[in-house]
C-alpha cells in the first residue's frame, strides 16, 4: 500500500444500503417509487410542494429506524487514526456517517437532518416533519424547506472539493452508481492530478473504467478491509 498523503473519499447510496436505506437506481430504488420531477427539482417544490415535504419527511423519518453499518464505522475510523489529509464527501442526504462517528463529513448533495430558508438562507437542525409555510426561526418567513440539493442546482462546496481533488494522492468512491454529476467526474479530476483511484462497489458503475483499482462487493466488507490495510 503507497504511502498516501492525501485522500478524498467519496460515498453514495450504495454504503446506505447495508443500513437498510433505499438506494435510487437499484431495482427497489426510490426513484422507482417517484419520478425524480416530481420530488427532486426546484419545479416540483413550485409546483406541489406538499409532496416534496412530504418525501423527504418520510426519509427523514426512517433514519430513525436504521443504524450504521461497519463500512460507516471503518471510515470513522479511518478520521480518527490516519494521520493524513482526509475529506469524506457524501452524497447521501442521511446521517450515519455522523452516526458511525465521523466529524468531518461535507454532505454535496444536502442532509435530511438541515432545514433551510429560501428567505435568508439560514439553516436550522430539523429532526420532525418539515410542512410548507414552517417559520423560519431566523427571518420570521414562512419558507423553510428541505436542505436538499435539487437536480439542476450547484451542489454544495464544489470549490472545496474541487481543491481537494486536485491535490490528493488517492481518490476512493463507495458505493455509488456514478450516474450523476459533478461527483461522477471526480475520479477524472482525480486521475488528471496523478492520483491512484479505487471503486469499492457492489456492481461496476459508469465510471468503473476510470478507476485504476476496483473491487466489487458490499460496502460493509470492503470498506473496513481497505481501512485496515491503509492504517497497516
Ligand atoms: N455495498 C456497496 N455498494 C452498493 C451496495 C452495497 N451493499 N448496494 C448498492 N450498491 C451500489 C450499487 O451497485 C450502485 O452502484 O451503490 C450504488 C447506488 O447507486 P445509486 O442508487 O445511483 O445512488 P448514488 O450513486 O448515490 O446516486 C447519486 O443521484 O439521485 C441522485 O441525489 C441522488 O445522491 C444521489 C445521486
Amino acid at each position: 500500500m503507497p504511502d498516501y498523503r492525501s485522500i478524498v473519499i467519496l460515498t453514495g447510496a450504495g454504503i446506505s444500503a447495508e443500513s437498510g436505506l433505499a438506494t435510487f437506481r437499484g431495482p427497489d430504488g426510490l426513484w422507482e417509487g417517484h419520478r425524480v420531477e416530481d420530488v427532486c427539482t426546484p419545479q416540483a417544490l413550485r409546483r406541489d410542494p406538499e409532496l416534496v415535504h412530504r418525501f423527504y419527511d418520510e426519509r427523514r423519518a426512517k433514519l430513525a429506524e436504521v443504524a450504521p453499518n461497519p463500512a460507516h464505522i471503518a471510515l470513522s475510523r479511518l478520521e480518527r487514526e490516519w494521520g493524513g489529509d482526509l475529506l469524506l464527501v457524501t452524497q447521501n442526504v442521511d446521517d450515519l456517517h455522523e452516526r458511525g462517528g465521523s466529524d468531518h463529513v461535507l454532505h454535496m448533495h444536502g442532509e435530511l437532518k438541515s432545514a433551510l430558508c429560501a428567505e435568508c438562507g439560514q439553516r436550522t437542525v430539523w429532526e420532525g416533519s418539515l410542512p410548507p409555510g414552517t417559520f423560519c426561526q431566523s427571518c420570521g418567513a414562512p419558507r423553510l424547506g428541505p436542505d436538499i440539493v435539487f437536480f439542476g442546482e450547484m451542489p454544495y462546496e464544489m470549490d472545496r472539493i474541487d481543491d481537494a481533488l486536485r491535490t490528493c494522492d488517492l481518490f476512493v468512491s463507495i458505493g455509488t452508481s456514478g450516474a450523476v454529476y459533478p461527483a461522477a467526474g471526480f475520479v477524472q479530476t482525480a486521475r488528471y492530478v496523478g492520483a491512484d483511484t479505487l471503486e469499492l462497489n457492489l456492481d461496476p458503475s459508469a465510471g468503473s473504467i476510470y478507476f485504476h483499482e476496483a473491487h466489487m462487493g458490499r460496502a460493509s466488507d470492503l470498506v473496513p478491509e481497505w481501512v485496515a490495510q491503509l492504517l497497516g
